[in-house]
Parts: C-alpha cells; sequence; structure tokens
C-alpha cells in the first residue's frame, strides 16, 4: 500500500538494511564488529538481531535516501534525521551500533543506537544509547524490545523474561532463553503490560544486579501488582551483574540453569531487598522491618507460603507466631 506509515515502514526497513551492510560487509563499521565479537556475539545474532552500525557521518543514511529520491517531508518525520539551524537535514545516529526496534508485527519502528567508543571518538558528553524520537510510528510507551521474535515462545512457555537491555535479552536468546523482552530503558508502562498479559500468565523480572536494578526491580513489581494478572518471579543476579555480564562471566549454561531454576518468589526478593541499608541489630529497625515484612507478606495469595514465612521470621527475631499472625490478619483486613 503507500499510506504514510507504510512509506515509513519502508524507509526504516531501508535504513537497517545499510546499516546492517556497513557493519558486517565495510571497512567503516569493522571496529563496531570487533566490539560485537569481542562482547561475544557472534555473526549468527548479529543477522538474527540485524544489528548495524551507523557511520560517524552526518550525511550518510541522507546521502542513501537522496539516491533513491525519498520525498524530504518523508524523511524529516521518520525521526531517523535531525533539522539543524539552517533547515538541512543531518543524520541523528552516527557513530553508533544500531539496534532496530521492530512492532509486535515485526516491521522496523525505530532504533536504539549504542555508542562506539574508539581512540579518535571518546564520545564525551554523548548518551550511551540515543532512542528514536517519538514519531507516527514509534511509541516508546508502547515498545517491547524482540516481542515479535519471542511471541511463539512466550505463548508456548506461558512465561517471559523481562531484561532491562538490548544486550541482556540477546545474550539470553545465545544461552535458549528464548522468550526474553526488554521495555525501553524506562519503567514499565500500562500499555506494555497490556501487551505482555495478551500472551503470558508469567512475568520473571530479570533486571540488572547492581543499586539501579534493584530498584527498578521494586518499581516493576509495584507497577505490575497494580496494573496485572501477571504471575510474578524474579531473577537476581550476583555480583551486580547484568545478564549479559552473567553469561560473559559464568557462561550460558549456567545462565539457563539459573534463568530457570534459580527463580525467586517476589517475598523472597523483598525479604532481601528491604533488609538493605538497615541496622537488624537496632531494636527500632528490626520492628519496622518486620512490620513491613508482613505487610508484604499479606498480599502473598498461597496460604502456604505465608505460613512458611511466619516461621522464618519468628524464628529469625524470635517472636511468636501467634503475634506474627495476628498482625498479619490485620494488614490483609487492611487490603480488601
Ligand atoms: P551495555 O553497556 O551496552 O551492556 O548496556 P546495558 O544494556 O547494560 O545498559 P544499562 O544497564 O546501563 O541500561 C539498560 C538500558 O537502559 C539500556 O539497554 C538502554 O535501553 C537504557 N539506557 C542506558 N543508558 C541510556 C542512555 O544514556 N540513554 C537512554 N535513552 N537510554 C539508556
Ligand atoms: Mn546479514
Ligand atoms: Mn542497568
Ligand atoms: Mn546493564
Ligand atoms: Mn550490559
Amino acid at each position: 500500500g503507500n499510506s504514510p506509515q507504510q512509506a515509513l515502514i519502508k524507509l526504516h526497513e531501508k535504513a537497517k538494511e545499510v546499516y546492517h551492510h556497513m557493519l558486517v560487509n565495510t571497512a567503516a563499521g569493522q571496529l563496531a564488529l570487533d566490539y560485537l565479537l569481542e562482547r561475544g556475539l557472534t555473526q549468527e545474532l548479529i543477522d538474527e538481531f540485524e544489528i548495524g552500525f551507523a557511520p560517524n557521518e552526518r550525511q550518510f543514511l541522507q546521502q542513501v535516501f537522496a539516491n533513491e529520491k525519498v520525498d524530504s517531508t518523508l524523511l524529516v518525520q521518520s525521526g531517523l534525521f535531525v533539522e539543524r539551524e539552517n533547515g538541512e537535514l543531518a543524520d541523528r545516529f552516527y557513530q553508533r551500533i544500531m539496534f532496530p526496534i521492530h512492532d509486535v508485527k515485526g516491521k522496523t519502528i525505530g532504533f536504539s543506537g549504542r555508542i562506539l567508543i574508539t581512540p579518535d571518538y571518546p564520545g564525551e558528553n554523548q548518551p550511551k544509547y540515543l532512542n528514536s524520537p517519538e514519531t507516527e510510528l514509534f511509541n516508546k510507551r508502547q515498545v517491547l524490545f524482540n516481542f515479535d521474535k519471542a511471541r511463539p515462545v512466550i505463548r508456548k512457555e506461558n512465561t517471559v523474561f523481562l531484561f532491562e537491555g538490548f544486550m541482556d535479552v540477546i545474550a539470553a536468546w545465545q544461552s535458549g532463553v528464548k522468550n526474553g523482552i526488554a521495555s525501553m530503558g524506562t519503567s514499565l508502562t500500562s500499555q506494555q503490560i497490556a501487551i505482555i498479559e495478551r500472551v503470558a500468565g508469567e512475568i520473571v523480572i530479570s533486571y540488572d544486579g547492581d543499586n539501579a536494578g534493584l530498584k527498578a526491580t521494586d518499581r516493576a513489581i509495584a507497577l505490575l501488582d497494580e496494573h496485572s494478572n501477571l504471575d510474578l518471579a524474579i531473577l537476581q543476579l550476583p555480583e551486580k551483574l547484568d545478564p549479559d555480564e552473567y553469561v560473559q562471566k559464568y557462561g550460558s549454561e549456567a545462565f539457563y540453569e539459573l534463568a530457570y531454576h534459580g527463580r525467586e518468589t517476589v517475598f523472597g526478593f523483598k525479604m532481601a531487598y528491604l533488609r538493605q541499608n538497615r541496622n537488624l541489630s537496632n531494636e527500632k529497625e528490626q520492628l519496622d522491618y518486620v512490620t513491613d515484612l508482613l505487610q508484604e507478606l499479606a498480599k502473598v495469595d498461597s496460604l502456604l507460603a505465608q505460613d512458611r514465612y511466619l516461621t522464618q521470621i519468628a524464628t529469625e527475631f524470635h517472636l511468636s507466631r501467634e503475634t506474627l499472625q495476628q498482625q498479619l490478619s490485620e494488614f490483609k483486613q487492611k487490603r480488601r
């Protein structure tokens, strides 16, 4: 067809092809390719995810489309260019490794570009990742990286893994965890949750193991609690690693094993998370902690799980199980 949307998609598909060609077949892409291979990607994965490279030129993509006589309003609408003060267009993406972003049907609607730091290009004051701006096609709040490819596996397993970054999704894929997706570096939106809920019954939050990742995990739990009926599980990585770093360090098999046998419950995560920055030898802080835990425990549906955790808390803090049970019942009442 000829709708403006379709023309924009065509433009993105073309850009994807050209960027991919630059990465895998040209001298200009050599350092980027070396970098990706060094990070453990393979030629096969680079093809599978159609990763590309935007060279360090401001008129590169523009030249490509000039040769094809593409209408300039379309170029502006695409978000692939920025308008300079003199009215001229310049490529938005340069000196970046390009991750194409697809809609749920697999059509290319935008890009995220990771800066490539080289001796000649220190990239000071440049963001690590640069995304397409909001366009007719690209709405960050609705986009889930890799959803198009992951969907059949998500359906089959009834489970989706939610990662922070593109490289994490790709590392997981390489390890055999092919039902991984990522939001675009922001916290999950209700639109994204709705898309996920159509195909999955369970979501495994697998954010980075650093403090930012833990915080984001806590926020994602709250969002999913409020806006979905999905079952939640948490995949926490040791040593503040992110999934990609974990695969690099311990290998694909270890990651796969962790993904399927090392998951935690939400309450297990909360026990560790709420403990942070608390001095539990202080009486008040200890009681605050126990109170917070009981409040979290009130959200747990399984009575068997509640029973087990109550015993655990009673034992650790030398409190009577009856009192804990009473307090828990009160919190459960309040939630109704
Ligand atoms: P690598 O260093 O390539 O492994 O990236 P990462 O995925 O580990 O990045 P990080 O954990 O720092 O961030 C997770 C995600 O947040 C990324 O995949 C991006 O989507 C997003 N993000 C990170 N840095 C930026 C940034 O500077 N700008 C924007 N817009 N998003 C970012
Ligand atoms: Mn290829
Ligand atoms: Mn991170
Ligand atoms: Mn990370
Ligand atoms: Mn990383």
